[in-house]
């Protein structure tokens, strides 16, 4: 096999409107909800650059300009920072900023479903494959849950998402695979259905949000086909895909949080903050649970 094209570009769809997280995200796009220290689109960018992916594409709608400023300079906070000879908050405030020209930004102009969010990035993606990570799925993993998955690519080639398992009741919220030949972590993916019934889940292993995709899959996506709760659906995209191009599962090693949702969102700041000495002090002595 020759090697697959590198993998550069990742979509960052943004665009949701939130409705599981109100009043919070009424005025604020829920991936500007802070786990710990740093807003959730932080956590994804820096997996990104982690897995080698150089470009980044946020696909934003409404009430999401906050976003472009977060990763650009603040130029009175910096100077009143660096007047202020505060180099440590200085030092943080710059350290998330991308090279120039790495980010750039494209419109969902109507929420029409995650599917038509990735295709609304089509004219920047271009030719190659990318990558698709959606923000409000925070994974905790070392390396990151895109390294892991990039490496696969690196050896398979084709589309690859990340999947874990979950109770059957829940197949409903995920879009689930029909599982081929497995090996160790790595499953071929022979189907894909979205949020299926528990009863009708080929299998209970769901796809999170990570994804490696050819370009093809654009070309379903055009045809604004709708679909599982009269949305474009991504997972009906990618599964046309299924026989035609390489497609694996990764069962990834790590956590995965659903941080659109407050008890995902809760257990995701609890989980980061045990991974700080201080905060894992300060959680020991102040919380007792009966
Ligand atoms: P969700 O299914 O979480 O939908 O989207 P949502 O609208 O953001 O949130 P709820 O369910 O109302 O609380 C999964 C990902 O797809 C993006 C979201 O921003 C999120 O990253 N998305 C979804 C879009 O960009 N556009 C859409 O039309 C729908």
């Amino acid at each position: 096999m020759t090697a697959p094209t590198p993998i550069k570009k990742i979509v960052l769809p943004v665009a949701g409107l939130g409705t599981r997280f109100l009043p919070a995200t009424k005025a604020i796009p829920k991936e500007m909800l802070p786990v710990v220290d740093r807003p959730l689109i932080q956590y994804a960018v820096e997996e990104a650059l982690e897995a080698g992916i150089e470009d980044v594409i946020l696909v934003t709608g409404r009430n999401k300009q906050v976003m472009e400023d977060h990763f650009d300079h603040a130029y009175e906070l910096e100077r009143i920072l660096q007047e202020r000879g505060k180099t440590t908050a200085l030092e943080i405030a710059r350290h998330m900023l991308l090279e120039e020209g790495r980010i750039s930004y494209v419109r969902q102009m109507r929420p029409r479903g995650l599917g038509h969010a990735i295709w609304c990035a089509r004219g920047m993606i271009g030719n190659a494959p990318f990558a698709v990570a959606l923000p409000d799925d925070l994974i905790q993993g070392e390396p990151g849950a895109l390294k892991q998955m990039v490496d696969l690519y690196n050896q398979v080639g084709g589309n690859i998402v990340a999947t874990m398992q979950v109770p059957r009741e829940d197949t409903s919220k995920y879009g689930v695979i029909t599982p081929g030949k497995t090996k160790g972590k790595v499953i071929a993916v022979e189907g894909l259905v979205e949020k299926p019934h528990p009863e009708d889940a080929p299998s209970t292993q769901a796809v999170v949000g990570r994804y490696i995709l050819q370009p093809e899959v654009m070309t379903y996506l055009a045809s604004k086909t709708i679909g599982a709760g009269g949305e474009i659906q991504l997972t009906d995209a990618m599964a046309q895909q299924i026989g035609k191009q390489p497609f694996h599962a990764l069962e990834f090693d790590g956590t995965r949080f659903d941080c659109g949702d407050k008890s995902g969102w809760l257990l995701a700041n609890i989980s980061i903050a045990m991974d700080d000495p201080k905060l894992r002090a300060l959680l020991r002595d102040r919380i007792t649970l009966s």
